[in-house]
């Protein structure tokens, strides 16, 4: 089974050929940085033009790389939300429009579901698991529980945690994306305990998140220093205690929700992270350390296949292909779309899907 996904709901044009033997054939990924730089952030229409240009020459590129034509696809699948929904549309409409011309199935599938199935693709893990899902847009706890079925423990009641990233590396000037020039000025660290964070819903109950208070913080910190632009020594130890308190606050978190995945699945043995942040190595490090002290075993997928990508469309396509879950040509690109529709909202207003 071949399936051809697309991915189009954020500032990264992507498609990729999977077959349902874990195999990815082709994975293109072509990133709109620089159409966005001059505005010191994405502009949702920019970013949907951006995809018109590149998506049928991305397309064309890995179903070459792929060595196959149309003709041996089995399915086509798109992301159908959530995200910035001129992007989303792009992406559903080249798909659908292969699919009618083809005669082919259609996935739409849930960019959510696309990240929370990626370890299923790289390390075969079985269902029940628990999943960390950190990115630019999102921050949740989910007990994945099979295809379609999500058990959402917790999520942030306000800021996404690579949001707070970004928005950290902007108040130091380190540019975008924030998240892995923070990481590298971290490294260069030598007094981190020098600015001393808060740890934000450690010690509440749940599994909620917050990063908007850790990001005000930061930016006191930064205010308290002498005026002028921050100098190297300054961005490398704020950098790195950015990263302790986001690592200590999101390990509270995860281990409340080990404790509610045991609960429900007293033999569930496997904790994954998804999203763009779990490319960060300290994050993944304490992440590792509080599994291996839970006897869990971690997982997290391969960087690229972490970050915003079209081989996990394509593989959440295939799961859903399998199960015959196929959607029709009436599919509406949807902006909100929160993979456990019936978890309660988080404490506070302003909340992610
Ligand atoms: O999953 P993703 O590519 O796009 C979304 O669906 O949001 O995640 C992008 C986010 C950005 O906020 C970026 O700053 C963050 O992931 N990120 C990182 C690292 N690499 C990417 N955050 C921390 N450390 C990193 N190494
Ligand atoms: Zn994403």
């Amino acid at each position: 089974m071949l399936v051809l996904g697309i991915e189009t709901s954020c500032d990264e044009t992507a498609a990729a050929v999977v077959d349902d033997g874990r195999h990815v054939l082709a994975d293109m990924v072509r990133s709109q940085l620089a159409d966005h730089a001059p505005y010191g952030g994405i502009v949702p229409e920019i970013a949907a033009r951006a995809h018109i240009d590149a998506l049928d020459r991305l397309i064309a590129a890995a179903l070459d790389e792929a060595g196959v034509g149309f003709a041996d696809l089995d399915g086509i699948a798109a992301t159908g939300g959530p995200g910035l929904i001129g992007g989303v549309i792009v992406g559903v409409m080249t798909a659908k429009g292969i699919a009618a011309a083809r005669g082919l199935p259609f996935m739409a599938v849930n960019h959510l579901e696309g990240h929370a199935l990626t370890a299923r693709l790289t390390h075969g893990v079985d269902f029940p698991y628990l999943l960390l899902l950190v990115s630019g847009g999102h921050c949740q706890l989910l007990i994945v529980e099979g295809v379609g079925h999500y058990r959402r423990l917790g999520t942030t009641i306000d800021d996404a945690v690579g949001e707070a990233f970004d928005k950290v590396a902007k108040m130091m000037g380190l540019g975008y994306p924030g998240g892995p020039a923070v990481e590298r000025a971290a490294g260069a660290a030598t007094d981190p305990a020098r600015f001393p964070l808060p740890r934000p819903m450690k010690g509440r109950p749940g599994c909620d998140f917050s990063f908007s208070g850790l990001k005000t913080a930061v930016r006191h910190a930064i205010e308290a220093l002498p005026p002028g632009p921050l100098g190297t020594a300054d961005m490398a130890d704020l950098s790195a205690a950015f990263q302790q308190a986001v690592g200590e606050a999101i390990t509270d978190r995860t281990r409340h929700a080990i404790a509610a995945f045991r609960a429900r699945h007293p033999k569930g043995d496997t904790l994954v992270v998804a999203g763009g942040v779990a490319a960060n190595a300290h994050l993944r490090s304490v992440l590792e350390g509080l599994a291996a002290a839970d006897g869990l075993r971690f997982i997290a997928p391969p960087q690229r296949l972490c970050t915003d990508n079209g081989a996990m469309i394509a593989w959440a396509g295939i799961e859903r292909l399998r199960l015959g879950l196929t959607d029709t040509m009436d599919f509406a690109p949807r902006p909100r779309w929160p993979l456990d529709p019936t978890a309660p909202r988080a404490a506070f207003a302003g909340v992610k899907a």
